[in-house]
């Protein structure tokens, strides 16, 4: 049997103690106990690395069940907001964080303090590097401090999105610079974070948790220690699982976001409401799910994480992952897709891009948050832009924004700005907007997200 095989994923449900637990690789689950809260007492029960997204409603839901837990972060500018209880992150309010401080969270850039604590999550970004591969230079950055304040018996876990292998092949030889050896005299595991900013039904609690060990005890650990806070733990056989599982469901969205979005283009063509379409599909009880068009995929999981896979496979195997390429291709080609429906639109009124305004709403990445990351309004506007067009922009969520470093004008009163632009594109559908009267007010309206009433000033994508 291989390390950490559990022949099979175990659901555990708040069932471990927390206990810190060891075992050779490759072996079953042995020696140590050590009860949390007994023998000496560590510091904090849990240091979250990185405090952003995934972290600090980590570390949010870690507080709520009653852990000490200690926040490190690189930007003395979180740090800072974040011990005079402000948030910077959607779903965690400021309430949030003064809550979280009165139990006892603090937020600190000085890495020695991860040597006071039990457990160490790492929740650091993993961005793309200039040429389209994995940058994995913040979780070699973070483990690197952890491996210089690594203590016996303490737990780590990557929650970071990476590539499979990364736990055991990157994570663990920097933590074992330590003179430490994982699985052996600290537990190691990856642990995919499901995070969906801006969901109210599922958060940290209610979406299941998937943990992988280092080895079978190390799984066991990580298990028990997310027990106390989520309510569904599954466990996989290990930590190349894990890492996988979570590529597998961020490739399946580009992929089906990829779909409808080529679909969007021949529907329009042979006039054939896809939105229609898509919901006659989702009628049927079973083997489908519904995926949306738009003007292309935004946010730091849909662009970046299936490209985290392709690598994988190109680098190891030496052939592509096509369905990612091809996803990647459509996707990326719907900002100028719907310049160019733009241009149509426009030139059915006798009139040219160059010169129009252009009122685009909802910049945002997705509804009803502030997150700006990767959004596909970006490329739209510089298209726009580069045909000569007078882009403005309205979001209840964002005051300013840049395109290619210069400030795009917001508008300061929406109904006057629909009335005079010579088109409205409706990016992004958030629920503060009036649909009916956006479709009223404007002159023409171009919508992405299939949700303005339909009417013959009204365009869907
Ligand atoms: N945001 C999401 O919806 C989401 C969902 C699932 C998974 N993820 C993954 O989770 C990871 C974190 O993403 P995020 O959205 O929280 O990123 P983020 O940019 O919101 O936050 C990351 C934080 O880490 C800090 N940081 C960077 N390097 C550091 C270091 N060496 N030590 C300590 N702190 C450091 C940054 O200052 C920042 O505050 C990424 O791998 C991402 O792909 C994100």
């Amino acid at each position: 049997m291989r390390k950490g095989d559990y022949q099979g994923s175990r659901h555990a449900s708040r069932v471990y103690d927390d206990v810190a637990v060891f075992a050779t690789r490759g072996e079953g689950c042995e020696v140590t106990y050590r009860k949390h809260g007994q023998g000496t007492r560590s510091v904090a029960d849990l240091a979250v690395v990185g405090l952003g997204y995934v972290g600090l409603p980590l570390a949010r839901e870690a507080a709520r069940a009653g852990l000490e837990v200690v926040g490190l972060d690189v930007s003395t500018a979180v740090v800072d907001a974040l011990n005079g209880g402000r948030s910077h992150v959607d779903d965690v309010s400021d309430v949030d964080v003064s809550t979280m401080l009165d139990a006892g969270f603090r937020a600190t850039t000085d890495g020695s303090e991860l040597g006071q604590a039990d457990k160490v999550v790492i929740c650091v970004p993993t961005p793309l590097s200039e040429d389209d591969g994995p940058d994995l230079g913040p979780v070699r950055a973070a483990a690197g401090v952890v491996s210089r304040h690594l203590r016996r018996g303490m737990l780590v876990v990557l929650e970071s999105t990476t590539y499979p292998g990364t736990t055991e092949e990157v994570l663990a030889p920097i933590l074992e610079d330590s003179g430490l050896k994982a699985g052996v005299d600290f537990n190691l595991a990856f642990s995919p974070e499901r995070t969906d900013p801006g969901n109210a039904t599922f958060g940290v609690h209610n979406t299941p948790k998937v943990v992988g060990g280092y080895t079978a005890a190390c799984t066991q650990r990580a298990a028990a220690f997310y027990g106390k806070f989520v309510e569904t733990v599954v466990m996989a056989r290990g930590t190349r699982e894990a890492e996988t599982a979570k590529l597998l469901e961020n490739t399946y969205r580009h992929v089906n976001i990829a779909l409808v979005n080529e679909m969007a283009r021949f529907c329009h063509e042979l006039d054939i409401d896809l939105w229609d379409v898509i919901g006659l599909a989702a009628t049927k009880p079973f083997g489908y799910q519904a995926f949306y068009p738009g003007p292309g995929v935004g946010g730091h999981c849909i662009p970046i994480d299936p490209n985290y896979l392709s690598h994988s496979v190109q680098v190891k195997l030496g052939y592509p992952f096509r369905f990612v390429q091809l996803a990647q291709e459509i996707n990326a080609s719907m900002p100028n897709y719907v310049a160019r429906r733009a241009q149509d639109i426009l030139n059915s009124e006798a009139k040219a891009v160059n010169g129009a305004t252009i009122l685009l709403l909802g910049v945002t990445y997705k509804p009803n948050i502030a997150d700006l990351r990767e959004s596909p309004a970006v490329p739209l506007a510089k298209r726009l832009e580069e045909l000569g067009a007078i882009v403005q922009f309205h979001d209840p969520y964002v005051t300013t924004w840049q395109v290619d470093g210069h400030p795009v004008g917001r508008v300061p009163d929406l109904d006057e700005a629909l009335s005079a632009a010579d088109l409205t594109i409706l990016l992004q559908g958030h629920s503060a907007y009036d649909f009916a009267s956006i479709a009223a007010a404007a002159k023409r309206v171009l919508d992405t997200r299939g949700v303005v009433p339909a009417a013959s000033t009204v365009e869907r994508l």
